[in-house]
């Protein structure tokens, strides 16, 4: 009974309880009211302005017909920096320029860090996706960046590789000299350079002992050319159905299949292989796919690395890796055809350099300064992912004052950013290496105006490896031959428009004349 009247209402313990309670909550209050207040502030803040858009598709038609990063650039004009778009169900804020990159990058680098996470193509062609590029921030992901950095790609191994590279690219050149003496001379450039860079990936990834290669490539090339297909269904997460209604589903679940069994096929050779090697304590060389299989066999790693991770990994490398890099070839090349001077310059300085030596080597390539600048010019007008890749926002937060709402995607606009005149002047547009000249402007992601490779958390981990390839083969193909459009076209014709996929290459091939100047020599 002396319990309960401790509860009753006049007891000095009520009192004494209330008092308490209320002091403690005011205390909270307060100390959260800032952070209320910031976060009211937020969330009343506008979206980005954008386009005015049409019920149930929003900006969809705008896209119709175009490309992407062009109609983006064209809209960032129109609308600011920040603008914010609506496909289907999903928002999509899209930044172009270094102020928005900053915000996002560095401001509030964490909460947009991930990437989308429901993409028909990532989940259906990259194992649910479960490789590097499309996994969700964290640990898993952590791992498997070190897994690049430390394991795949470090710098000893992507050197290495340099054998692998020359051997392929002095294939090209032989080709080439060749062709230039038949009948019908023209080269389809992009074609030859597209499939000396396969060549390269693919030997490191597997082999050169692997019977499936052809068509391990020829799949891949399928898979790719759907890439450029826009999913529906990705517009409207809800209605997942779609993509089965438009037939993309089981196109890609129908290029993942046989995949899935050429994968499975090359995985049982190597592990047979390994095991030899194993046994007479010789490895050969370190493959790709021999670095993953042996990491899958660890045991007690925080994550486990399963078979699926291996072959979603090596899917990255071809899907991300091979047209990218043979992108740069191309449109570098294209770039000195319509630049004769430039063109000019670049040959004169590597043959000087040369000093006679007709054989090309890796170790030459440091010496050929205007060809860093014209790589590094190429990259500026042409980043081979003009839209990085897409990330999407974690938390709600404020963004250049205005309000990204969590579960929007964003783009960074790394082709708009390249050709803007705030940061390059007036010949922006025009293709001039000098500019690069004594500048530390740099693609490492630091100059936000300049990242053909992205920027942050998620930046590419095969920058060197791709570049590396890139820069041999151009060194080849400019030292040994001089050379000029087909007679029927001038300069002015040549397309210099670029197509829109997962990478964006040239939209129509480059057809080329070679003249042989410095012999192949063995
Ligand atoms: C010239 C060649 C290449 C270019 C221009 C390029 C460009 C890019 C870009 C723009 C991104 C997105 C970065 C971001 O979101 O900020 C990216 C990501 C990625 N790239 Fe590359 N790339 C190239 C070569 C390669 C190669 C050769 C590989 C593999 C061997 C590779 C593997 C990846 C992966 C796995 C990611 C995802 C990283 C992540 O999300 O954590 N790339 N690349
Ligand atoms: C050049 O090669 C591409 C494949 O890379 C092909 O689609 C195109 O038809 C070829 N063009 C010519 C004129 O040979
Ligand atoms: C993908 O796009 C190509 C050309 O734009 C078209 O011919 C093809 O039918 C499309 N495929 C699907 C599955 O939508």
């Amino acid at each position: 009974m002396a319990m309960e009247a401790n509860y009753s209402l006049f007891s000095p313990f009520f009192f004494i309880t209330l008092f308490l309670g209320f002091f403690i909550t005011i205390l909270i209050m307060r100390s959260r009211s800032r952070v209320h207040k910031q976060r009211a502030q937020v969330l009343l803040a506008p979206l980005p302005p954008g386009p005015p858009r049409l019920p149930l598709i929003g900006n969809i038609h705008q896209f119709v017909g175009g490309y992407p990063h062009r109609i983006l650039l064209q809209l960032a004009r129109t609308h600011g920096p920040l603008i914010c778009l609506r496909l289907g169900q999903v928002y999509q804020v899209v930044a172009s320029s270094v102020e928005a990159v900053e915000e996002i990058i560095k401001r509030h680098d964490l909460k947009f860090a991930d990437r989308p996470r429901d993409l028909t193509f990532t989940k259906i062609l990259l194992y649910d996706s479960d490789g590097v590029g499309f996994v969700p921030y964290g640990g898993i992901w952590k791992q498997r960046r070190k897994i690049y950095a430390m394991e795949m790609l470090n710098s000893r191994r992507v050197k290495s590789y340099a054998a692998v590279r020359v051997d392929a690219v002095r294939k090209l050149t032989a080709e080439i000299a060749r062709k230039a003496f038949a009948q019908t001379p023209v080269l389809n450039l992009s074609q030859m350079v597209m499939s000396t860079i396969n060549a390269i990936v693919s030997r490191v990834a597997f082999g050169d002992k692997c019977k499936q290669q052809a068509e391990f490539l020829d799949l891949v090339q399928e898979a790719m050319s759907y890439l450029s297909n826009f999913s529906v269904a990705d517009m409207y997460p809800s209605l997942k159905f779609l993509d089965t209604l438009t037939g993309l589903k089981s196109k890609l679940e129908g290029v993942h299949g046989k995949l899935d069994k050429v994968f499975d096929e090359i995985i049982a050779q190597r592990q047979v292989a390994l095991a030899a090697e194993a046994a007479c304590q010789a490895a050969e060389e370190d493959l790709i796919i021999d670095v993953l299989l042996k990491l899958k066999d660890e045991e007690n790693r925080e994550f486990p690395i399963t078979s699926n991770c291996v072959k979603a990994f090596i899917m990255e490398i071809f899907l991300g890796g091979t047209e990218t890099s043979s992108t740069v070839i191309e449109w570098a090349m294209s770039e000195l055809i319509k630049n004769p001077k430039a063109m000019e310059k670049v040959q004169k300085e590597m043959r000087e350099a040369m000093q006679g030596k007709t054989k090309l080597e890796e170790s030459d390539i440091p010496k050929f300064r205007y060809l860093n600048l014209v790589i590094k010019e190429t990259l500026r007008l042409h980043p081979p992912a003009p839209l990085l890749a897409p990330r999407v926002c974690l938390e709600t937060c404020e963004v250049m004052g205005y309000r990204v709402p969590a579960g929007a995607r964003v783009l960074i606009n790394a082709f708009a950013l390249g050709r803007d005149e705030q940061y390059w002047g007036s010949d922006a547009e025009s293709f001039k290496p000098e500019r690069f000249e004594g500048s530390s402007m740099d693609f490492k992601g630091f100059n936000f105006e300049f990242i053909p490779f992205g920027t942050g958390r998620r930046i590419c981990p095969g920058m060197t490896f791709g570049l590396t390839s890139a820069e041999v083969a151009l060194a080849h193909l400019l030292f040994h031959f001089d050379w000029k459009l087909p007679q029927s076209m001038k300069i002015e014709d040549l397309d210099m428009m670029e197509n829109s996929g997962l990478a964006a290459p040239r939209r129509s091939p480059l057809l080329v004349l070679a003249k042989p100047i410095i012999p192949l020599t063995e």
